[in-house]
């Protein structure tokens, strides 16, 4: 079953409590934090959503699924470690050496919480498989990391197909992830590449039914 992680990047500062116990109520399987720092993306969201996380915490067990989109991944990491989040999500494009790479899975697993590697569109899936066997789940990203509320990337999607037919050809149970897009219309696409876990952001959080889309997504 295809499960969804619901990005918190849009929600509405004025009513985020409500909004975070709403998305627990809907049924979405994870909350979605999406760490920007202004330097790996144009945006920093680093302030609101370690708020936003800190709030999550006082209300909900639902694991978090902490998705860095920036330089300095240790900082980011530490930051996050009291918070016991479930996955680190660190992007490749950030790291300068195949050891930096497995440093950051190294350090992650060590503090007991699941490694992710989350790639951009234009990063061929190539560069991330010799890391397959120490990771919990790849991110792949279905649009360009730095805003919600874009078009969903089809070719991205290729990259999940051809991904999820590596695993199973060597059998390996690494999770696959997709992230921006996802929506009633592209959900298809998306559980056609056989992926495990789908991000959601402004199709959720702009509905006036989460309980409604969330099923849908499902
Ligand atoms: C983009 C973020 C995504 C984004 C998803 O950099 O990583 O998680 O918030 O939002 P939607 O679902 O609106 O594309
Ligand atoms: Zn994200």
């Amino acid at each position: 079953m295809l499960e969804i992680s619901t990005s918190i990047l849009t929600v509405e500062k004025d009513n985020a409590t409500k909004t975070f116990y709403d998305l627990e109520v809907a049924g979405t399987d994870y909350y979605h934090i999406d760490v920007m720092d202004g330097k790996f993306v144009e945006r920093n969201t680093e302030k609101m959503m370690y708020e936003y996380t800190n709030i999550i915490k006082q209300i909900s067990n639902l694991p978090l699924d902490i998705h860095l989109m920036v330089e300095n991944v240790k900082e980011n990491i530490d930051r996050y470690l009291p918070l016991n989040p479930s996955i680190i999500t660190f992007h490749y494009e950030i790291c300068k050496s195949d050891e930096e790479v497995i440093d950051y899975i190294n350090y992650i697993k060590e503090n007991n919480i699941k490694p992710a590697i989350s790639i951009k569109p234009a990063t061929n899936i190539d560069k991330i498989k010799k890391f397959l066997p120490m990771l919990h789940m790849v991110l792949i990203m279905t649009v360009e990391p730095g805003k919600g509320g874009q078009k969903l990337i089809p070719e991205a999607l290729k990259k999940a197909k051809e991904l999820k037919q590596y695993l199973e050809k060597n059998n390996l149970d690494t999770y696959i992830e997709v992230d921006g897009g996802v929506n009633k219309d592209t959900i298809d696409m998306v559980k056609d590449a056989g992926v495990d876990i789908a991000v959601a952001g402004s199709s959720i959080i702009s509905a006036d039914d989460f309980k409604e889309v969330i099923s849908e997504l499902k």
